[in-house]
């Protein structure tokens, strides 16, 4: 199946919304009008992957701790809704099973960002994708796989090899021609605040698909798409999609 990119992405669900990364979050995304979104998966201390995007706990949830330093047990009981609003209390951090689980009743599309720093981006990929391989049905949209992580990204293409893949980076990185095509990636993921018409137009030359993060205006998301960029992620989805 080709990749058919949205122009639109949410970012971590619809994270203005409802929680981000939360199963409230990706419903409420679809229950929009929001077709694909994008999540962070990483593990627990013993290996249970979860999808939560910071390293510590304290920004959004009521524990403490550095989440692959607590195991799953711990984790699983971690309230991510209170802080956002009372509305939300009681979502907890998602297995990723969950999500998977959701994203497939939704018929959401996905953009798996394994969030892990190295060495743990290859095992972080390879427990990730051994889940998202077993639920993900064949006449869904494959996932595109991505990742800060290089070693990530090495991982998916011998765990995940018929999936697409791409390289994030806050900045287009001197070498991103010789990664990219050694590492077979479909898509570039830059953010907005560094990316130029230039890179844009070298990249798509070069036959790889552009996204940019975080967009949260249309007047930026019309600039970007103009420069020929294929999809914004944005925390206000709805937004954007008009
Ligand atoms: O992939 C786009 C974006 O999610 C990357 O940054 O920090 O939000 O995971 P971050
Ligand atoms: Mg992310």
């Amino acid at each position: 199946m080709p990749l058919d990119l949205p122009r639109v992405i949410g970012h971590r669900g619809t994270p203005k919304r409802a929680p981000e990364n939360s199963l409230a979050g990706f419903a409420l995304a679809a229950e929009a009008g929001v077709t694909w979104v994008e999540l962070d998966v990483q593990l627990s201390a013993d290996l249970v992957p979860l999808v939560y995007h910071d390293h510590y706990l304290q920004r959004i949830s009521d524990g403490v701790g550095h989440t692959i330093e607590l195991n799953w047990d711990y984790l699983r009981e971690r309230d991510i809704g209170v802080k956002f609003s009372p509305e939300f209390a009681g979502q907890k951090i998602p297995h990723w099973d969950e999500v998977l689980d959701l994203l497939v009743e939704r018929r959401l599309g996905v953009n798996i960002e394994i969030k892990a720093d190295d060495p743990r981006g290859a095992i972080t990929a390879e427990i990730g994708l051994e889940h998202a391989l077993a639920k993900w049905p064949a006449d869904l949209a494959p996932p595109l796989v991505t990742s800060f992580s290089r070693i990530a990204i090495e991982t998916s293409r011998d765990a995940a090899p018929a999936w697409p893949r791409g390289l994030v980076a806050h900045a287009l990185p001197e070498d991103w021609r010789e990664f990219c095509a050694r590492t077979g990636c479909a898509t570039i993921h830059i953010s907005h605040e560094s990316l130029t018409q230039e890179q844009v137009k070298a990249i798509k030359d070069a036959g790889y698909a552009v996204l940019s993060y975080t967009v949260n205006e249309l007047e930026l998301a019309e600039k970007l798409w103009g420069w020929g960029v294929d999809s914004v992620f944005s925390d206000r989805p709805e937004l954007l999609l008009g």
